[in-house]
């Protein structure tokens, strides 16, 4: 049904198969119509995808201009491999892998909505951000009251996106701990962090530190590396 619905629409479906090429699934010009990209993925990763280039669409943050579509994507895209791969590599099952990865994928969509509707609001938070290295979402809740992970959210629902995807998004910069349980808004909260801290954007920038103290808050730290490692071999295999 996802890729009949895609089919009939030929910009969204060109789209549609440059993304399952692109390295995100590893199929590599592989797949050339949309009924067979939904075989390949399953509905729910290409439901994922019509709704991500929906917003894409409907979004374009032109008052902002640090803002990049490009940079959202590669971001999003990255960091849903990652946390893919962390799922997996805790013993989650199918289901769960496959909510870790598409709400990776569509984390920071409030983000885009913010700087299209409040550009110039949404101006002042990056400028203070820059000014202050506070984050970003807590810089959002001062100006807007709310940030782009509940906005976000909201969004997600009225599209039809699921309770549980839509949960893990509206927590991925809150995260709960619970003693050594982990949880899908952690694993997208440390995904998230560890494409940002894996990703050299400018090479004569140095990486930036990963907050210890949170993870000692969150009671993972024995964890770290491991999972630093699982992040670290997914980009790898991303960019080869
Ligand atoms: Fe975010
Ligand atoms: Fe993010």
């Amino acid at each position: 049904m996802v890729g009949d619905l895609a089919s009939r629409d030929v910009g969204m479906s060109a789209k549609l198969l440059a993304l399952v090429n692109s390295p995100y699934f590893g199929f590599r010009g592989k797949v050339v119509d949309t009924s067979r990209a939904v075989v390949l993925l399953g509905a729910d990763a290409m439901f994922a995808l019509v709704v991500t280039l929906h917003a894409f669409s409907c979004f374009k943050a032109e008052g902002v201009p640090e803002f990049s579509l490009e940079s959202l994507w590669n971001h999003s895209a990255r960091t849903s491999c990652i946390a893919k791969n962390l799922a997996a590599f805790e013993g989650l099952g199918k289901e769960a892998i496959g909510q870790a990865s598409m709400a990776a994928l569509l984390h920071d969509l409030g983000k885009l909505l913010l700087c299209t509707d409040f550009a110039d609001e949404y101006n002042r938070i990056l400028e203070e951000v820059r000014e202050t290295g506070r984050v970003v979402s807590e810089v959002e809740k001062k100006v807007l009251g709310t940030t782009h992970a509940q906005v976000g959210a909201y969004l997600l629902v009225l599209w039809g996106i699921p309770s549980e995807v839509v949960d893990i998004i509206a927590n991925h910069h809150s995260p709960k701990a619970l003693g050594n349980k982990v949880s899908q808004e952690m694993l997208l909260f440390w995904a998230n962090l560890f494409e940002h801290h894996l990703t050299i954007v400018n090479p004569s920038c140095s990486q930036p530190e990963l907050p210890m103290l949170r993870f000692e808050a969150l009671g993972v730290v024995e964890k770290i590396e491991m999972w630093r490692d699982v992040a670290s071999r997914t980009l790898e295999k991303y960019d080869g």
